[in-house]
């Protein structure tokens, strides 16, 4: 599943204010699901991680996220639903007053289901595709189905009354393929379209080299966006998250940590970003600890509150209050250390690791190095390692 990381808008994240409540409440449902895209953000161990929350467990999250203050509820994965429970959660987010969100591949989903989804008071569906080219998108998805199955499933959310939201995920076999992706979403008559360039974490990270489109390509996909843009603009919104490998300045990522947004593992764990798994800090979990402990108390939600954690150049950069040291899990994934600066930054004594990342990445053979793709059994062979 990939989710994208909230950061391009602001929300009052002062760095030395108090502490003020989570917005975003995310609820990864399972970690099970029928697809294998090799950029999945889920852990690389997920194969290992069970013991799912129950319906009534994720009922006390969702009622205790909103006495908090949460007023976005996603509801993702994995594929959440494979979870039978989906409408039933749904039917609670609605009536605690959340505005909810289904991030799905589609798959698992049906006219009934949607009907039942409508009737239990889900919000919005954001229903993601892999490629325009059937062959494509069916290849990196894992399943010969899967692109007709969406296609179908795009006509039934549209039916529905639901607004169209697309989300493509980018790398460099499908960016040359941004005119018919676009093309593609005016036929399916989108809303909104997210042209979400791989993040690198989980399995992206581990299939980054073969993954990571050249400067070239990105450039061209930017172009032809920003032409359909013009071309759609009272039609179709269309949002390109750049990858920030090619950036100089790093992403204000979660818009700071601990600071609006709050997840929520399939197992219970909580977590200030979905990524944050991998992090040598131990997180609480939603089975022991109160939301509101854990939001307000907990050691790992206020590590990397406010600035007093950052050391240079962070610590005396103008622009900390803009992008809050760049992303924790980035910093710690790439330069073994959470607390540097993300190595985006070219500030960053670290910034040469993101420079031979994109150097490794342009001279990759894909023959020579095969995506490997998020399944269970590649998950348990890396769990062994
Ligand atoms: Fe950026 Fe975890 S993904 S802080």
């Amino acid at each position: 599943m990939i989710f994208l990381r909230p950061q391009m808008k602001k929300v009052g994240r002062i760095l030395s204010s108090k502490i003020g409540p989570p917005l975003w409440l995310l609820a990864e449902l399972t970690y099970r699901c029928p697809l294998q895209c090799p950029y999945c953000s889920n852990p690389l161990e997920f194969a290992q991680i069970k013991n799912e929350l129950s319906t009534e467990e994720w009922r006390s999250v969702l009622q205790q996220g909103r006495a908090l203050g949460a007023a976005q509820l996603g509801f993702s994965g994995g594929e959440p639903l494979l979870r039978q429970d989906l409408e039933d959660l749904a039917a609670e987010a609605r009536t605690l007053g959340y505005y909810s969100n289904l991030i799905t591949s589609g798959m698992g989903l049906s006219y009934e289901r949607v009907a039942s989804l409508k009737a239990s008071g889900l919000d919005h569906i954001q229903l993601s595709f892999q490629d325009s080219d059937k062959e494509l998108n069916d290849q990196i998805a894992g399943s010969h189905k899967a692109f007709d199955k969406k296609l179908e499933m795009a006509q039934v959310v549209k039916d529905f009354d639901y607004p169209m939201v697309i989300n493509f995920v980018l790398h460099k076999h499908n960016i040359d393929h941004i005119e018919p992706i676009l093309d593609l979403c005016v036929r399916l008559g989108a809303d909104y379209v997210e042209l979400a360039n791989v993040q690198y974490y989980g399995w992206g990270l581990h299939n980054r080299d073969d993954l990571m489109p050249s400067l070239e390509q990105l450039r061209h996909a930017e172009k032809v966006t920003q032409r359909y843009r013009e071309q759609y603009k009272q039609k179709m919104q269309l949002i390109f998250v750049v990858p920030d490998y090619y950036e100089t300045r790093p992403k204000g990522c979660m818009n700071g940590w601990g600071s609006v947004f709050l997840t929520v593992a399939p197992d219970g764990l909580a977590l200030p970003c979905h990524s944050a798994r991998d992090l040598p800090i131990t997180f609480p979990d939603v089975r022991t600890s109160t939301l509101s402990d854990i939001w307000y108390g907990s050691p790992g939600f206020n590590q990397y509150r406010g600035d007093a954690w950052m050391s240079e150049p962070c610590r005396s950069c103008s622009e900390k209050e803009k992008d809050f040291g760049g992303c924790r899990c980035q910093a710690y994934l790439l330069t073994g250390e959470a607390g540097n600066t993300d190595p985006v930054c070219d500030k960053s004594p670290h910034h040469h690791i993101i420079q031979a990342a994109v150097r490794k990445a342009q001279v990759c053979d894909k023959d020579v190095v095969p995506l490997l793709f998020r399944n269970t059994k590649n998950s348990r062979d890396l769990g062994v390692r």
